[in-house]
This record gives C-alpha cells, structure tokens and sequence, in this order.
C-alpha cells in the first residue's frame, strides 16, 4: 500500500534525488552513529572534530587507523539496499545518488558518480595540495611509523578525505546536491536520521518546490513529519521492492 504508492510517485516522477545515510550499510557491517550499537556509542564525535585534528595530527591518525582498518576492510561489501538504487538509476528512475557515507559502497554497486557531501575515507587528501592517495598507503605509512603522514608533493600534513565536524562540505559538491533536491520531482530520503546539517535540509529543498517526500528508514528521522510517504522498514528489504514495483510496468 505505501510502499507501492510510493513507488508509483517515483515511477512518475520526471525527476528523482536520493539522499542515503548510514542506515543503508549497516547490513555490510558498517555501524551507524546514532542507533544504540552506533559509533558515537563507542566513540566521541568531539574527538572527529577539525580542532583535534589540527591540534595533533599524528595523535589523530593513530587512533584511527584501527577503525579505519574495521571500517574499510577486505570482505566489507555492498548490500542489497545499495544494488536496488543502482538498479533503480540504471532504469532510469534515480537522476541524482547523494550519499552522507564515506564508505564507497555505491559505487562498489554500480553507481555511477554519487555525490559524496561527506567525502570518502577510503582516500587521504593533501590539506595543502589537495593530492589524494589511497586510505590503505596512508595507514601503511602510520603504522610503519610516519605519524602524521604527509604529501609526497608539498610535504603538508595528508588527513583522511572526509568531513569532520567544524569543516565546511565541498563547496561545489553541496551545492550540486542542493540545486538536484530543488529539481527532483520525489526526493527518496533513506537510512539516515536527518539530524546534520547541511544534508538533512536537502529533502526540504524538494517539498519547498513542490516536490514529494519518501523517507525509508527504521526509526522515525527529523525530516518524517514532512514526509508524503514515512516508510518505517529495513532498507535491504524495502528497497529492493520498491525497485522491483517501480520497474514492473
Ligand atoms: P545516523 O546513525 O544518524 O542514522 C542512521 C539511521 O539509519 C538511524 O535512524 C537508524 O535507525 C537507521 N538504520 C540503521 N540500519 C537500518 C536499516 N538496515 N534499514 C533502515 N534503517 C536503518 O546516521 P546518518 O544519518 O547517516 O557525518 O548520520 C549523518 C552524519 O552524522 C554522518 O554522515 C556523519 C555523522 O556525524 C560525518 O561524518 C560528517
Ligand atoms: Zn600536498
């Protein structure tokens, strides 16, 4: 019933915007942040902030290069979630895949070229030159030794090519996002709790401008009360048949 209606607003739509959260790679073993097993219950989201970073660098790379290790190890792999919304662009219902994750399990599905607002972890960037290098060099670099790592080509200090907090998004990649949101006839929110900004605003770009809301997620999100339809399911399971449904005539 919703979940159909729902597919049948994205079936119609001339234009449809995703936004995905950590909610859509927990079933590839990746925790999220705020569920009670999340990782700011194990960890301190003031200890991600640019602040700490800058103040101590070599300390920062450290104590991340275990996470790093559990987070984007061998053996992590998309899920049905990410394969239904690659599948759903590669019919031609999904014009524009952003992502809040840093994990590259889209593209590891078959996405195209998803905008990460959030960065991606599996690289390290050149605070200086903006150079970028594999996650996995980098961490081989601290452990053997060199902490902080730094560019091979300015010598500035590299940190791992994701947002922390107290850092602007990518400029252009936030403003990519915005203006696909203000153009999407049905936005589809999915696996995220909608509470950090700048991405949690993107859905209401879309209702501002007239568009529908479909939000697929377990628990209610910040962005619920706007919803034209409020999915509260597991994204490996309302995913693939909402693809499946939109795909079915
Ligand atoms: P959250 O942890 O805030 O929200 C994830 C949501 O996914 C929760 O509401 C869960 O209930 C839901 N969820 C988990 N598994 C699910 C499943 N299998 N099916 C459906 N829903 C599921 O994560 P985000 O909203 O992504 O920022 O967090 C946003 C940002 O907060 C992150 O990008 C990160 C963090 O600070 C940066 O790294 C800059
Ligand atoms: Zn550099």
């Amino acid at each position: 019933q919703t979940l159909s209606a729902a597919a049948n607003a994205v079936r119609d739509a001339e234009t449809v915007a995703a936004l995905t959260g950590a909610g859509v790679s927990t079933a590839s073993g990746i925790p999220d942040f705020r569920s009670e097993d999340g990782l700011w219950n194990e960890y301190d989201p003031n200890d991600f902030h640019m602040s700490r970073f800058r103040a101590d660098p070599a300390g920062f790379w450290r104590d991340r290069v275990e996470l790093i290790a559990d987070l984007f190890g061998d053996g992590v792999e998309p899920n049905a979630a990410h394969e239904a919304l690659a599948d759903l662009e590669a019919a031609g219902h999904l014009n524009t895949l952003i992502t809040q994750n840093v994990d590259g399990l889209h593209q590891a599905a078959g996405s195209d070229d998803p905008i990460e607002i959030h960065g991606n972890g599996r690289r390290a960037a050149c605070t200086g030159c903006n150079r970028r290098i594999d996650i996995d060099e980098a961490v081989q670099r601290v452990t053997a030794g060199e902490a902080p790592p730094t560019c091979e080509r300015c010598g500035d200090v590299l940190k791992p090519d994701v947002v922390l907090f107290g850092e602007q998004l990518p400029k252009h990649d936030l403003m990519r996002a915005q203006s696909a949101a203000r153009e999407a006839d049905v936005f589809l929110a999915v696996g995220s709790s909608l509470t950090v900004e700048p991405a949690a605003s993107l859905p209401r770009h879309t209702v501002d401008n007239g568009g529908q809301l479909v939000v697929v997620n377990l628990d209610r999100t910040e962005q619920s009360k706007r919803a034209d339809f409020d999915l509260r399911a597991d994204v490996t399971e309302a995913l693939p048949r909402l693809t499946e449904t939109v795909l079915e005539e």
